[in-house]
């Protein structure tokens, strides 16, 4: 999907999307996704054209996008940082790695006040034997420690 910068409002960009994705059936996550990927999150003002374009109620559109925590409703910050949190990863440490987050005055799922970093959970991230795994733009990390993640947070590793 090409959409020129100077026609880049959330309108036109589901409604390029929505157009893409024409004809396909069940393409409302498929939508939502290309639709993060055009403009990093789903902004709120996407639910209403959405609904209108795919002849759903804003209720459903609304629901999807909550349901899904992939799915984020504002911004990323600067660097978006994913912790594993899933069995192998906390047998292995990530509850440290949460507790730093936390130290550090951030929250899962929240962007830093600055925007400079966005920490986020995740249930896996295929890295199972060298966790606690992190990745950060991205890139993965493994048997990341609080120093490590610390570094990442502040993006003093790359
Ligand atoms: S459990 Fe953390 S990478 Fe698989």
């Amino acid at each position: 999907m090409t959409i020129s910068r100077s026609d880049v409002t959330v309108e036109n960009v589901v409604q390029a999307v929505v157009a893409g994705h024409r004809g396909q059936r069940g393409s409302l996550l498929p939508i939502l996704h290309a639709i993060q990927a055009e403009l990093g999150y789903v902004p709120q003002e996407a639910i209403p054209v959405l609904a209108d374009e795919l002849n759903l109620s804003r209720a459903d559109v609304h629901g999807v996008v909550t349901f899904y925590h992939d799915f984020r409703r504002e911004p990323a910050g600067h660097t978006t940082v994913r912790i594993c949190r899933a069995e192998a990863c906390q047998a292995l440490g990530a509850n440290n790695l949460v507790g730093y987050v936390r130290e550090a005055g951030l929250s899962l799922g929240e962007t830093a006040a600055d925007g400079s970093v966005t920490v986020e959970q995740v249930f896996c991230l295929g890295n199972c034997a060298l966790g606690p795994s992190v990745e950060a733009n991205g890139r993965l990390y493994g048997r990341v420690d609080t120093a490590q993640l610390g570094s990442i947070l502040n993006g003093t590793v790359s």
